[in-house]
């Protein structure tokens, strides 16, 4: 009988550590358990690990902590040099629990593990002791030293708690560097204490802000920044979590909400204010003014002070090199100095930065752009996001490359077709991210050699239209994906994605709802016939169904008899999780009627109003939107249709948009009346009366771009 219940529990005790996240290099089950009480005590044999007693205790409740072991009932942490630093033995007897690791990053790494051998309720801090973990060794270490996860705080702030949050997520996946994204054209938000205009002003834009509002929140002033002070504790917060923090400064281009407030660092030209209603819309540093490599000294020299990483981030992507075309300045240089190259221009402004970043006890890191004049020195890191082929360059270049490819890596891209997030890198759910492999993208032995490892990367401009008072967009976006990144880095350890999946499915959910996470799991599958329409779920997830545009939900328990199966929307739940949502693909069908488009903003010369009008792409007007602007849809019939949407910006991201607006329509073009209202550039009719004419009315003066978009209206037919 006892055998038999040692037995048990040695197969549930392998079912459960198979099941780590990310997958353990070597897994070994032994006979026995060990029972954790609250009278086990908790030793740590190095006074190193002291703090990470502390961090254990918060999790699990213990009465006693020593730092030398009693013969049995211990939980003991500590360190064994011969291991890798980041690598640890996890040893479970009938005595006790040791933890060794390499160094302290090992032990946090062992801790990780062992959280996940208990229930999940671990990661809600109110673990219910006493809690049996079966006896077994588990030998583990990184394929690669970073795992990394970028945050854009630029475009969305997240404040200290919401970031300590993400610190708490990505480390029980053994992430182990933040990458904050501090500034950008939409925001500044860390504090230069030489310099306090650039948070006075640029941590906040929209409303009587001279930063204008591009993204999001529709003219509100919004925003927020880190003192050093909050940075700090946020520095130190991660460091007990193994996780260092990267912040990066992104120069020369990216850079317009600095400009907006020391104007001086531009390039000598005067640019037409006429299309951006005299807004400054330039947003590059000049390369050759003095000056700016003294202001740059400010800022990078307390940067270097502050964050003790030994890399700080500094930028290089996307930089519109035209402003240094038009620039006397710039052009000069680059004839007398580069050929007129104006890559190898950038090359000698990140030289110049690098330059202080280097004398400031650190090393620098960019994006894979800044080394396409071939001249950068290899002492920087190259942040490889535009491609595979970018990344691999770079690493056989000889620079310590991470990869990041947004195919793979970019968190802030779709998950499917029909739901929200980018496109221009890849439409990719968990298993197309987890689908990365070295070899097959082609990477040679010594270009591997050159990767220090991966980053996954949310860039924030779409959070803002979600609630950015909740945290439930970035959870859905990073999770369950970040899990599959975080196992790319840890090194995949012979696992398929059916081995990943099940994991996911059968311990990893529970886990990340213990630990409050909203994350998505995939869509119900929907079918229609003979009238019937019938949804399932994958595992253990229920459906729920709503009628379109009515927003109420509820449980799906049987099929549902209609002959209107296109207004049916299903997801799956499961916990904190949830789907998106779906329905027959005659749901998503559109219909074309011919219109036209009339403005009182002239069209723009390359994409006029005919590419909206043929429903071929965006049309864009030629100047950004005043007070009272007006889109007129002209439809060459009165337009009969169950849901029509006219939109300005983007369809999935509001920029370039009306922020404040409303519609009228008329059936005559003389007499229009006021029917809705618009919201984050856009306006929804359901069930319209008729009409030949709407009309958008611009309530808001400028949009921060110098143009406003114009797409083809989204229309529902009858059914
Ligand atoms: C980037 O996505 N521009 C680094
Ligand atoms: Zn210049």
């Amino acid at each position: 009988m006892g055998r038999s219940i040692l037995t048990l529990a040695a197969v549930l005790w392998y079912s459960v550590a198979s099941a780590v996240i990310p997958m353990p290099r070597s897994v070994e089950k032994h006979k026995g358990a060990f029972v954790v009480t609250p009278s086990t005590t908790l030793v740590y044999g190095d006074e190193s690990l002291r703090p990470l007693a502390v961090y254990f205790l918060d999790y699990v409740a213990l009465r006693s902590v020593n730092t030398v072991s009693p013969d049995k009932n211990y939980i003991r942490f500590g360190i064994d040099d011969a291991l890798e630093e980041e690598g640890y033995r996890l040893t479970i007897a009938p005595e006790g629990i040791e933890i060794s690791g390499g160094g302290y990053g090992g032990v946090f790494n062992g801790i990780q593990t062992l959280f996940q051998l208990f229930p999940s309720d671990i990661y809600t801090k109110q673990c219910h002791l006493p809690v049996t973990v079966s006896c077994g060794e588990i030998s583990d270490a990184p394929q690669f030293s970073y795992r990394g996860f970028m945050l854009d705080v630029a475009r969305t702030w997240s404040d200290a708690d919401r970031v300590k949050r993400y610190i708490d997520l990505i480390s029980y996946h053994k992430i182990n560097k933040l990458h904050l994204h501090l500034t950008d054209d939409e925001g500044w938000r860390i504090e230069i204490k030489s310099h306090p205009e650039l948070t006075r002003i640029g941590a906040w834009r929209g409303g009587s802000s001279p930063i204008r509002s591009v993204y999001g929140k529709w003219g509100e002033r919004y925003g927020g920044y880190f003192t050093q002070r909050s940075m700090h504790e946020i520095i130190e917060y991660a460091a007990v979590r193994n996780i260092e923090i990267i912040p990066e400064i992104d120069l020369p281009g990216h850079s317009r909400t600095i400009a907006n407030i020391h104007p001086e660092i531009l390039c000598d030209y005067t640019p037409d204010p006429v299309p951006t209603d005299g807004y400054e819309y330039r947003s590059a540093w000049c390369a050759v003014k003095e000056d700016n490599y003294a202001l740059l000294e400010d800022i990078i020299g307390e940067i270097c002070e502050l964050f003790p990483s030994e890399y700080v981030h500094v930028g290089g992507d996307e930089v519109d090199m035209s402003q240094w075309k038009r620039c006397p300045h710039c052009s000069d240089y680059a004839a007398a100095n580069c050929d007129n190259d104006f890559s190898r221009l950038q090359e000698v402004f990140m030289s110049r930065v690098n330059d202080i970043v280097i004398r400031h006890g650190k090393r620098p890191a960019v994006w894979n752009e800044a080394i396409n004049g071939g001249t950068l020195d290899c002492e920087s890191r190259v942040y490889g996001w535009e491609s595979v082929k970018e990344c691999r360059k770079s690493a056989s270049a000889g620079y310590g490359t991470i990869v990041m490819p947004g195919q793979f890596f970019y968190m802030d891209m779709r998950q499917s077709k029909n739901e929200d997030g980018h496109t221009w890198a890849a439409i990719f759910d968990v298993e197309q991210c987890y689908s990365f492999d070295f070899a097959k993208q082609g990477f040679t032995a010594s270009e591997l050699r050159n990767v220090e490892g991966v980053e996954a990367t949310f860039f924030s401009e779409l959070y803002i239209s979600h609630n950015p008072e909740t945290c439930d967009y970035l959870d859905y976006m990073l999770f369950p994906r970040l899990c599959a990144v975080s196992e790319i880095a840890w090194g995949k350890n012979g696992s398929d994605w059916e081995n990943f999946r099940n994991r996911l499915q059968t311990k990893h959910y529970d886990r990340m709802a213990g630990m409050g996470v909203r994350f998505r799991i995939s869509p119900p599958s929907v079918n229609y016939a003979d009238g019937r329409l019938t949804a399932s779920a994958d595992g253990n997830a229920s459906v729920s169904t709503s009628k379109e545009n009515s927003g109420e939900w509820q449980r799906y328990t049987h099929p549902l008899k209609t002959d209107k199966p296109a207004e049916h929307l299903f997801r799956s739940e499961y916990r904190t999780a949830v789907s998106p949502e779906a329905a027959v693909p005659s749901h998503y069908d559109c219909i074309k009627p011919a219109f036209k488009i009339t403005s009182s903003m002239p069209e723009s010369p390359s994409r006029g109003f005919s590419y909206a009008e043929g429903y071929k792409g965006v049309s864009r007007t030629a100047r950004t939107c005043r007070m009272g602007d007006t889109i007129v849809f002209e439809f060459e019939s009165p337009l009969k249709c169950r849901e029509v949407e006219f939109l300005t910006g983007y369809e999935h991201m509001p920029r370039h948009i009306f922020h404040s607006g409303y519609l009228e329509t008329s059936v005559d073009g003389s007499n229009f009346e006021r029917v809705a209202e618009m919201y984050g550039g856009r306006v929804k009719l359901i069930d319209p009366k008729p009409f030949r004419f709407a009309r958008l009315v611009c309530t808001t003066e400028g949009n921060g771009t110098p143009y406003v978009i114009i797409p083809s209206p989204r229309i529902k037919p009858v059914l």
